[in-house]
């Protein structure tokens, strides 16, 4: 049975436009918050006194009873319905019996899938934040852990300067502190109440969406029906915020690749996060590092598909907008997984600090140190710059170490030479947000007081 059936005839929906318009098989997704919408729908129909008390408890009743049902995994939904909100209004009839033909009273599928879908939102977005918290802190026991190991940082992947290990793995948390801000603040932007929209253009009854948007928790409530129903800003905005993040998780996997090269060789994963080759025994490989890496680009395609939809769109709802949901679900999944398996994999690696010190500790990597010494001493740094890239010229063609150049350099000479030692360059990174040891202890105190402010501000939803 459809919900529009007394406007048509006899002849029923044929199976290929069910086949290809149902929404149910994912839409389900939202039924808790299809029964969180319907119950502050029916106590605005009771405030409003469009439903008497008895029926209005009548149907609480029974919304609380679907509610039951959901949270305990019985089947509430029939192939049927042709979408969640079909689903639920038949379930809440089967057990209400004929007051449940009072629910759908002033309200649409319109506003109600956008007030489900921002009451979701608003709900998940918080758990891929709790998540990247998560990501964040094991960051920063890390970096708290790896105490003064450095390793080479790169530019053009080509080693230019040694930094602490600290530094490299809190660059990843700060991008991702931007992401649970970034979460935060779409959050924030969609905490408004579509529910009193109607169709499109709001009610003869005397509806009160501030009541409604107040009941629901909503910070407001809409200020244009036809926005109301026609905007999906808050989704493609979310999908961005995701689709950035799987960014960064790609960026961390392919770093997280190349670290556990031979090659490189800085980094040995658990073998619970590695996984092994059907024909070659001797290999361990990164997949979750990879997959990291891979699936990002169904992201992208989530959000540029998402924003091809919106694209052109006439006001108000078009059917159109159903394109929606599968996208965001998807994108929720994938970055959640991939934060979750990232954390894991990070938590219990293995750092060859060696192997990174070893790589670090090229004279080479202090060139710039050489320099900025002769610029201590008055020289103009253009100059200085040339004095030290003709040491090295001299040094890679004539096959001589750098010290033995700089310690007959003129300008330069044994004090000089002193900057070439191991381990010297990175401590001589020492300026607010450096890699070296002083900015870096004082970046880790930032990092952990940001950390421990970032999920504040959530109300009833502060961290764990
Ligand atoms: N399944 C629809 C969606 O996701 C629900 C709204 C349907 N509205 C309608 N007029 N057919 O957008």
């Amino acid at each position: 049975m459809t919900l529009w059936q007394g406007r048509f005839g006899t002849e029923a929906p044929a199976d290929e436009l069910l086949a290809y318009t149902v929404s149910l098989p994912f839409d389900q997704r939202l039924a808790a918050d299809d029964v969180t919408g319907s119950r502050a729908h029916v106590r605005g129909l009771a405030a409003a006194g469009i439903l008497s008390h008895e029926d209005a408890q009548i149907l609480l009743a029974a919304l609380d009873r679907v509610a039951a049902e959901l949270a305990a995994g019985s089947p509430v939904f029939k192939p049927a319905d042709e979408d969640v909100h079909t689903g639920v209004e038949r379930r809440v009839t089967e057990i209400a019996g004929e007051v449940g033909a009072r629910l759908h009273t002033g309200r649409s599928r319109n506003d109600q899938i956008a007030t489900d879908l921002r009451l979701f939102a608003k709900r998940e977005l918080v758990v891929v934040a709790r998540r990247i918290q998560d990501l964040q802190q094991v960051l920063l026991d890390r970096a708290r852990a790896a105490e003064d190991a450095y390793l080479p940082g790169y530019t053009h992947l080509q080693r230019a300067q040694p930094v602490l290990l600290a530094h490299h793995l809190l660059a990843h948390g700060w991008a991702l502190a931007r992401d649970v801000d970034r979460l935060l603040d779409t959050r924030r932007r969609l905490d408004v109440s579509p529910l009193g929209a109607g169709a499109l253009a709001g009610s003869s009854l005397p509806l009160e969406p501030d009541l409604v948007a107040a009941e629901l928790g909503f910070a407001a409530r809409f200020e244009n029906s036809l926005d109301a129903v026609s905007d999906r800003d808050f989704v493609a905005e979310a999908l961005f915020d995701l689709t950035l993040i799987g960014v960064h998780l790609s960026r961390l996997g392919e770093e997280i690749v190349l670290w556990c090269t031979e090659e490189f060789g800085f980094m040995h994963l658990a073998d619970a996060y590695a996984t092994g080759s059907s024909m070659l025994p001797q290999k361990k490989n990164p997949d979750i590092a990879e997959l990291a890496r891979g699936r990002c680009g169904r992201l992208i395609g989530h959000l540029t598909g998402l924003l091809a939809t919106l694209k052109g769109l006439p006001l108000a709802y078009n059917r159109d907008l159903q394109e929606d949901k599968e996208p965001f679900f998807d994108a929720l999944d994938q970055v959640v997984g991939g934060v979750v398996a990232l954390t894991g994999l990070l938590a219990t690696a293995t750092w060859d600090t060696a192997r990174m010190r070893e790589a670090a500790d090229t004279p080479f990597a202090s060139a710039v140190d050489l320099a900025e010494w002769l610029v201590e001493r008055g020289m103009p740094f253009r100059q200085a710059h040339t004095v030290v890239g003709a040491l090295v010229h001299d040094a890679l063609e004539r096959h001589v170490p750098l010290a033995e150049l700089v310690e007959a350099h003129p300008s330069l000479g044994a004090e000089a030479v002193e900057l070439l030692a191991p381990g010297v360059a990175v401590t001589r990174r020492t300026t607010p947000g450096g890699a070296g040891p002083g900015p870096v202890a004082i970046q880790m105190e930032r990092f952990a007081h940001h950390l421990g402010q970032q999920l504040t501000g959530l109300g009833g939803d502060a961290p764990s």
